[in-house]
């Protein structure tokens, strides 16, 4: 196992009816700055919830942070929460909401360009505290420090061990009103996350393997009943503290990470507009299969211990595990095409190069992800 250090100071409130909690956590001298989307937490009683338990509290709003957080509507937010001189910010949404609600809480006290702390990475000093409401499970936000947002064509992330919310809410109940794409594309993120921390190198971490086998299994398990039961509770409980425990640093302690899927797709993204999700069901499988050489063992441990094949050889076992794969993103909705989306060869250059551009260096857990191998990896996924 690789040495790590694992930080995670998120208190999570999980739950039915935990939204009324809000009171008990968030000073009553704060003044805070409610952060939303594009209005779906109003149409399905989450913002009254909110506003009933923090009727007693000094507070703001700003809305419209769309899916994939635009810079220049979260700068908007920044210039209302300074001169609002706004001290706690609470995010109520998804990802997009959760990770834009980090960048205004990092933009708000620097001194500069906030756009250089994506762009150069630049440090930043005393960031606004802030919790959040997770309407979406998904992204696992509402548990690290990460945040992706998005200017133009570019999709760009930062992190920072300051930017953990204080605490995030987790009610299931919520997301009883996503449509049946945005549960699917939950489902998919998560397991994503999951094997861009498991299908990479042995290093003798069986804690980890089981913690992310464990993920993997229960998002089998519960996704198709996430989708066809109607508001099933006990479902949508499982797969929303899944998603959680995908990304908040436990499973990805003391082991190699890729993220390449996440790279290529994050510009599918930008150019094209394709929901987060929809382009790692695309890259993933196509990347596993140019990747197979070096992922082998690793696919192998997977097709035994999570789809339970047993017959066959290392080699088949591994490529019926990438079709069992693709198989799962299909019946959640997740087309694994490219051309579905109108997205045709003479595009692959300019993916290419915009990639390059963001990230010059070479991806995947060997760091032998080139140009070469991503212009292989999309023309497969065509
Ligand atoms: O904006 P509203 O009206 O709220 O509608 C949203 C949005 O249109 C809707 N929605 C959310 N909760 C709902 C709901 N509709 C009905 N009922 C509810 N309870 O769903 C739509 C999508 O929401 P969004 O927040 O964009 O989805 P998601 O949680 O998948 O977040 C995606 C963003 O997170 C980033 C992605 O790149 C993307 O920008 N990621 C963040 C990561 C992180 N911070 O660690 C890691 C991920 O890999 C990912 O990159
Ligand atoms: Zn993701």
């Amino acid at each position: 196992m690789k040495n790590f250090e694992f930080y995670n100071p998120v208190k999570v409130i999980f739950g039915k009816g935990q939204i009324s909690k809000l009171k008990e956590n968030i000073n009553i001298n704060n003044k805070i700055m409610m952060v939303y989307g594009g209005g779906s937490i109003k149409s399905n009683g989450i913002y009254e919830q909110v506003k009933t338990s923090l009727a007693d509290h000094n507070l703001i709003e700003f809305g419209g942070v769309e899916a994939n957080p635009q810079y220049d509507t979260l700068m908007q937010a920044v210039d209302l929460a300074r001169k609002e001189k706004v001290d706690f910010i609470l995010a109520v949404g998804g990802g997009s909401v959760v990770d834009g609600t980090k960048f205004i809480s990092a933009a708000i006290n620097f001194d500069g360009d906030p756009w250089t702390i994506l762009s150069e990475n630049k440090s930043f000093e005393n960031p606004i505290p802030f919790g959040a409401v997770l309407t979406l499970a998904a992204t696992g936000s509402e548990m690290n420090c990460f945040s992706v947002v998005s200017r133009g064509s570019d999709k760009l992330g930062f992190g920072h061990p300051s930017l953990f919310s204080k605490f995030s809410i987790l009610d299931p109940e919520v997301t009883y009103s996503l449509p049946e794409k945005q549960l699917g594309n939950g489902i998919v993120d998560a397991f994503v996350h999951v094997l861009e921390q498991y299908l990479t190198i042995n290093v003798n971490s069986p804690l980890q393997d089981r913690f992310a086998e464990g993920i993997l299994m229960t998002l089998l398990e519960e996704g198709p009943k996430v989708i066809h039961v109607k508001d099933d509770y006990e479902s949508r409980a499982n797969f929303m503290w899944s998603a959680t425990m995908a990304l908040n640093g436990l499973i990805g302690s003391g082991v190699v990470h890729d993220w390449a899927t996440h790279m290529i797709g994050h510009e599918l993204t930008a150019l094209y507009g394709i929901d987060h999700a929809r382009t790692l069901a695309v890259v993933l499988p196509s990347l596993l299969r140019e990747q197979m050489d070096k992922k082998l063992n690793r696919l192998d441990q997977m097709a035994q211990r999570v789809f339970k094949i047993t017959e066959g050889t290392p080699e088949s076992r591994a490529k019926e595990c990438i079709l069992m794969i693709e198989d799962f993103f299909n019946s959640m909705g997740l087309p694994t095409k490219l051309s579905v989306y109108k997205v045709n060869e003479e595009e692959i250059p300019k993916i290419i190069e915009s990639l390059k551009s963001h990230i010059p260096v070479n991806l995947g857990e060997h760091s032998d992800i080139d140009s070469e191998k991503v212009n292989r990896i999309l023309m497969a996924a065509l």
